[in-house]
């Protein structure tokens, strides 16, 4: 099949990396870009680490609000589209990239597949749950990651065209943390950072959810993790650049116990998460990744769609919003200090993560047109 598959953030980055190898063995694939993650270190850095092929288009339409991102990624692809014809249109997870291409292939009657389909955290005013459900009512192939997301599906009435193919970020992360197992790995990028690490030794966090950007919300997760932090074990937080404009916005600024980076490279940022006492985020993609790897994990939201992740987890997954108590309380039940060391030395030694087989299941699940 000929496929036009569009992409614009770090994890649909990652998310295409994954799939690309499996796909072009039995597709041909036309790469799309919308831009709208564009800092090196949001986007072209993973073009090289992940050697993933200069797109074919790059619609360069970052920034700017909801309606005007997905204006002009809709006045973009509609042309590229119609010259394209392809037999469809390929959009992965929930952003508003996702939502454009879905849309725009739709009202050109092609048909979408939609890898990552099914999910819901049951609240509208996540644009990203707008992004998933308005995707999957267009979509031809929904490929769903976990039994919930097409339990879900079926609960809005689509069951035609659903696939379980697991979780195709697990196909990566099985082959990268295998990569980044080694201490001395660890070492590496904490000489990079200019942060002496050590397994055990740190806590690591990301955030960027709109709602956590909000000036309260800012504050509770400032102070939250300013709570969690201690001389001998700081935090290390990833801090996405929209994040940050917040921050500055605000006037707020997080304690010395927090040191604050750029966003990482995708190994880097398996790496810190291995290693780690505990993981805080808010972040979809590195809550999983965090469950494979089996560090602790607590997710700075009041939900989360990916509930076979805490299930799984046997308690070492936490659902704590931006409770500063509960994460003290959690943090030391979890990833105690004086223990917090042997315990990551043990899961880096330990760890036997095995691919979904996503890819595999996506390329082939195309190709039949089921
Ligand atoms: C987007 C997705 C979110 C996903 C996240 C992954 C939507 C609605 N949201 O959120 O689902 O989890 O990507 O990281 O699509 N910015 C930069 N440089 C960049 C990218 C962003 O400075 O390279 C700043 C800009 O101030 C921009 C803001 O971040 O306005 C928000 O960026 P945007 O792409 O709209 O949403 P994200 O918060 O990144
Ligand atoms: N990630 C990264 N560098 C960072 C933070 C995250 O490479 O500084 C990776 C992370 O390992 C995961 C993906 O980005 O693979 C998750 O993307 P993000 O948190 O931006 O979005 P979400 O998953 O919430 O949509």
């Amino acid at each position: 099949m000929r496929i036009v598959s569009v992409v614009g953030t770090r994890p649909q980055l990652i998310k295409a990396a994954a799939l690309q190898p499996a796909l072009r063995v039995r597709h041909t694939e036309v790469f799309v870009d919308t831009g709208q993650h564009y800092d090196e270190a949001m986007a072209g850095a993973f073009f090289g680490e992940l050697s993933l092929p200069r797109p074919d288009r790059s619609l360069g339409v970052g920034g700017g609000s909801h309606a005007e991102q997905l204006a002009a990624m809709l006045t973009e692809l509609e042309p590229i589209l119609t010259a394209e014809r392809p037999d469809a249109v390929l959009v992965y997870g929930d952003t508003n990239s996702t939502l454009a291409g879905a849309l725009a292939a739709a009202k050109l009657g092609i048909p979408v597949a939609h890898v990552e389909a099914g999910l819901r955290s049951f609240d509208r005013r996540m644009p990203e749950e707008i992004n998933r459900v308005v995707t999957d009512h267009l979509s031809h192939w929904l490929f769903a990651p976990t039994p919930t997301a097409v339990a879900n599906l079926a609960h809005e009435g689509i069951t035609d065209g659903v696939t379980l193919v697991g979780d195709l970020m697990q196909d990566l992360a099985a082959r990268v943390g295998a990569e980044v197992r080694d201490p001395a790995v660890l070492a590496e990028v904490g000489r990079a950072l200019r942060i002496g690490l050590r397994p055990g030794g740190y806590c690591f966090a990301t955030i960027h959810r709109a709602d956590n950007r909000e000036p309260a919300a800012l504050r509770a997760w400032v102070a939250l993790l300013d709570a969690v932090a201690s001389p001998g074990r700081p935090v290390v937080l990833a801090l996405h650049p929209g994040t940050r404009v917040a921050l500055e916005r605000e006037g707020v600024s997080v304690g010395p116990g927090v040191r604050v980076v750029e966003p990482l490279g995708y190994r880097s940022s398996l790496a810190l998460q291995l290693h780690a006492a505990a993981v805080l985020t808010d972040s979809g993609g590195v809550q999983r990744e965090a469950a494979w790897l089996g560090t602790p994990c607590l997710v700075l939201r009041p939900t989360t769609e990916w509930v076979e992740a805490v299930e799984s987890s046997g308690g070492r997954m936490v659902v704590v919003g931006l409770d500063r108590e509960r994460a003290v309380a959690e943090l030391g039940r979890l990833a105690p200090v004086d223990r917090a060391a042997d315990m990551a030395s043990e899961r880096a030694a330990t760890l036997d993560l095995r691919p979904a087989g996503a890819a595999e299941a996506i390329a082939s699940a195309l190709e039949s047109g089921a």
